[in-house]
């Protein structure tokens, strides 16, 4: 008899079957002459109870002795369970006691903070939310791939160790004795879209989904120092065919974990934030509002509101200001279009106003931006002025420059933080806790 997984079991398994399950004890409860086991093994939000009777060989010397955390394997006969919140419950005809632990386990029974959580991060996710986060990242992972491998997008791998600054911002960790084995200085990569654009103007629809890393000292619930990401990049594609396939994606990946995930939404539902199924679920229905740079700031100037810092067209709009937008005037996800040149990537494509950019952010209530992506500067001449402007050095990046003079095309694309969208799906306020192991700076123990 193999180990079937609890989640088969609550779902599928028939009173009268047997059935053997491993797992951690999320409760112990000894009562009167039987023992009442919670056992969970990660693979859905509820444990199976299961009723120890004083039969087991090993019921006095070591199942009374049964506590929180736990690790057994259970035999026996699945039964109709007379209590509520279940539909069955296993007697035990046999229990193994595999792992115990002391009475210093430090997940008992009562609700711990989420900072105390991240200083166990070994253990924090056999509890409900984090246990939830890790499935839920897990279904929307999957989602991504079935969204892009249906519409015929290949995923590109991008590389980690790069010469290259994608961003042009210089926010990079640089590695230490790399150039002695490069023969150049190198980094942990920003961003694959300059390798997803060599994928673009050679496979016409790719993605990479991997993980990035920015050495900004941003200590905010909205940042990490290695985040995941995925970008799309398309070919023969302009800024419009971009924001629509950001709107679809966004939509189609909400929809599955809405589908597929209902249990743990309805636990971030009732715990975590409340009315999220529900907004969620709006979202997927309602189509995206758009507009440019230059309205919304016009928004923000004549909303009245006292934001902390000053907002005039040419600032970059502060996560205050996406929020306001998002969540006050439209009331909906905002698609902003059309930058200024000056506060963007020097990638972007230049308008003929010579002073926007073909750029846009997603933005999103609670979070701010969760996308950001634009229409590439394929054109090679303004690609370098726009290099010069920022001060980088063209020749660093000749093969991105040669790339639009072979064959060169229109191409856009997007870059989703892929923690930002958990966070966006189950309402957890702060982002350490929606990647299992968190790199903020001062902070790298797991
Ligand atoms: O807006 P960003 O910097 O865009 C790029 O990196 C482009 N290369 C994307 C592209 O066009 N292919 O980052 C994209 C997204 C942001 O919208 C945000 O959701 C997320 O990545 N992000 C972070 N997430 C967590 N921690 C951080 N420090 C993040 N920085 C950006
Ligand atoms: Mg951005």
């Amino acid at each position: 008899m193999t180990s079937e997984r609890v989640h088969d079991v609550l779902r599928n398994g028939e009173p009268g079957s047997s059935v053997e399950i491993r797992g951690w004890l999320r409760t112990a409860r000894h009562a009167k002459g039987l023992s009442f086991l919670d056992v969970s093994d990660g693979s859905c939000m509820n444990g199976l109870q299961v009723v120890a009777p004083p039969e087991l060989p090993n019921f006095e010397r070591e199942v009374r002795a049964l506590t929180t955390g736990c690790a057994v394997r259970v035999g026996g006969e699945l039964v109709e369970s007379p209590g509520k919140g279940q539909r069955v419950e296993l007697r035990a005809a046999e229990i193994e006691v595999i792992g115990t632990t002391g009475d210093d386990y430090p997940l008992q029974k009562k609700r711990h903070s989420f900072e105390f959580l991240r200083t166990i991060a070994h253990l924090r996710p056999r509890t409900n939310t984090i246990g939830a986060v890790w499935r839920v990242r897990n279904v929307a992972s999957r989602a991504i791939h079935d969204f892009f491998q249906q519409r015929g997008f290949l995923w590109l791998h991008a590389p980690i160790l790069t010469a290259a600054d994608a961003e042009g911002a210089g926010e990079m960790f640089e590695l230490a004795d790399s150039e002695a084995f490069f023969g150049r200085p190198t980094r942990l990569t920003v961003s694959g879209q300059l390798e997803a654009e060599i994928g673009a103007l050679s496979h016409t629809h790719v993605y990479t989904f991997g993980p990035t890393f920015r050495a900004e000292n941003s200590n905010t619930s909205r940042h990490l120092s290695e985040f995941w990401m995925v970008e799309p990049e398309m070919a023969f594609c302009d800024l419009d065919g971009d924001a629509a396939l950001a709107e679809e994606f966004l939509k189609a990946v909400i929809g599955t974990v809405l589908e597929e995930c209902a249990d743990d939404m309805a636990f971030f539902n009732e715990r975590i934030e409340k009315g999220i199924v529900e907004t969620l679920e709006h979202i997927v229905e309602t189509p995206f509002e758009r507009m440019s740079y230059t309205e919304a700031v016009a928004v923000l100037e004549q909303s009245g509101q006292d934001f902390e810092y000053p907002v005039r067209w040419g600032v970059d709009l502060q996560s205050e200001h996406e929020r306001y937008l998002t969540e006050e005037h439209v009331k909906r996800p905002l698609v902003v279009t059309d930058y200024p040149a000056e506060i963007k990537a020097f990638y972007m494509y230049a308008n003929a106003d010579d002073k926007t950019v073909r750029a846009m952010d997603v933005l999103v209530p609670r979070i701010g931006e969760i996308i950001g992506g634009s229409q590439r500067e394929h054109r090679v001449d303004v690609l370098e002025r726009r290099m010069v402007a920022h001060g980088l050095d063209a020749e660093a990046y000749w093969w991105y420059l040669d790339l639009r003079r072979h064959g060169g095309a229109p191409h856009a694309g997007f870059g989703l933080g892929f923690e930002r969208l958990i966070q966006f799906v189950t309402g957890m306020a702060n982002i350490r806790d929606v990647i299992p192991f968190p790199r903020v700076p001062g902070s790298v123990e797991f």
